[in-house]
């Protein structure tokens, strides 16, 4: 046998996923966004420009396909921000632009629980939307939409604010200058190289002594200009205005380069070491570097579908999961009723009853086993008295009793 890639995962059972999609569709719905799909397939460029080139995602991560003519640098994408963006400019669309997308996304990962290579995003993007009440509005989306349509409660939204990308660029010279200070030699190679290429990844290390560290780091939050900290302190009534909780996380700095002021992610103690289900922000910069002549203030979400699918999974019983039609069987007893069977069969399913027929020659008692095993509400027996007298013999499933009755009645029986 050959087995999947590693990193990557076969759905065998499709209810849940399609539950969370279904959901989230029509609360998209409600908040005005249109559904778009953009390909898989995209040129590695586009990530390099607006992730950043030293982000992990564009220097370990990028699936990079080798195309035939090797004329174009040809990747499968690893996010869809990118891809919405280069939509928006590609098709002029005129701003605001509210869509949203989903599918797969891949990224060269150590796989572990919840980290595939292959895995799902529910996208969502607003561009050319400077106003803060819009990262607020999206924020409350996300939130009511995990809390009351997925009944989730074990979860908590985690904040931060990077400032405008001057700010930026005056906060990255003073995290420098802390990392130049005394402790500077304790801090692990993998931070050592994060201060020359990326240095806000730096909160990310895992490493217990850079973690000690960096508790007295200066926090961007902290070295806003004045416009940016008011706009922070905003963001924070309106939040509190749609009684939405969170909680302040100086260190969160996201992994891609293309945020500015608002990030946040939607975390949960139930998922392990891969703990956020949900992250976005603000992309003020993005539209512009990637090529259009004006800059489009924007923002965003992507939802990771198998983490959500992991919180989900315990309690899905007590989702309202969309319910598979009552299933009807049918049982020719010998190969003279197999074509009479196939009629039936076509009969019902033409008035949108789900039907089966059992034609693998087994005796009565052993369909009658495997119609149970499929959870049939009723069978429906062809023998060959059935076929003179154009009648059928229906079992109900759940209380045994049996009725003979022309087959031209069949499927107003089962549906009552
Ligand atoms: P991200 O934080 O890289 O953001 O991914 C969003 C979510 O996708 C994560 O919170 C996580 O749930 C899921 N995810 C990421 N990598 C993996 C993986 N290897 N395996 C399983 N799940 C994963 C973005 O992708 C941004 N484009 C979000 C965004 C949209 N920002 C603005 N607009």
């Amino acid at each position: 046998m050959v087995p999947r890639v590693k990193g990557t995962q076969d759905f065998l059972d499709l209810s849940l996923y399609n539950f969370v999609i279904d959901r989230m569709k029509k609360q998209l719905q409600f908040y005005h966004f249109v559904e778009i799909a953009t390909p898989i397939l995209e040129s590695v460029d586009l990530f390099s420009r607006s992730l950043g080139l030293y982000t992990d995602v564009v220097t370990k991560e990028m699936f990079v396909i080798a195309s035939a003519d090797d004329e174009e640098r040809i990747c499968l994408r690893p996010e869809a921000t990118a891809s919405t963006v280069r939509a928006f400019i590609e098709h002029q669309v005129k701003p605001p632009w509210k869509v949203f997308s989903y599918g797969p996304m891949f990224r060269y990962e150590r796989p572990q629980k919840g980290r595939f290579r292959q895995f799902h995003q529910i996208n969502i993007e607003i561009i050319g939307a400077a106003a803060l009440e819009q990262d607020v509005q999206l924020i409350k989306m996300l939130d009511r939409f995990f809390h009351e349509q997925l009944l989730l409660n074990n979860y908590a939204l985690l904040l931060n604010f990077l400032g405008c990308f001057d700010d930026r660029k005056t906060y990255q010279l003073l995290l420098k200058d802390f990392l130049q200070g005394p402790r500077a030699g304790d801090i692990c190679s993998m931070c050592l190289e994060r201060k020359e290429r990326n240095i806000m990844r730096i909160f990310d290390c895992k490493n217990p002594l850079c973690q000690k560290i960096y508790q007295n780091a200066p926090y961007i939050a902290d070295c806003l200009c004045k416009k940016c900290a008011k706009e922070w302190r905003q963001l924070q009534d309106q939040l509190s205005l749609l009684s939405i909780s969170y909680a302040y996380q100086p260190t969160l700095v996201r992994g891609l380069d293309y945020y500015n002021k608002t990030v946040f992610e939607f975390v949960s103690k139930n998922l392990g070491a891969q703990n956020a289900f949900c992250g976005g922000g603000r992309y003020d910069q993005l539209v512009g570097q990637l090529g259009a002549k004006e800059d489009q203030p924007s923002l965003g979400a992507a939802i990771g579908i198998e983490r959500l699918l992991l919180l989900l999974e315990p309690f899905k019983d007590q989702l309202p999961l969309e319910k598979l039609p009552a299933l009807h069987v049918i049982m020719p007893l010998t190969p003279a009723q197999y074509s009479l069977a196939l009629l039936l069969a076509d009969e019902l399913q033409a008035q949108n009853l789900c039907v089966d027929i059992l034609l693998a020659g087994d005796s009565l008692k052993s369909m009658m086993r495997k119609a149970n095993k499929m959870g049939a509400a009723y069978a429906l027996i062809l023998g060959e008295e059935e076929q003179q007298t154009k009648t059928v013999t229906i079992k109900n499933m759940i209380t045994g009793q049996e009725e003979r009755i022309l087959q031209i009645k069949a499927a107003a029986f089962v549906r009552k």
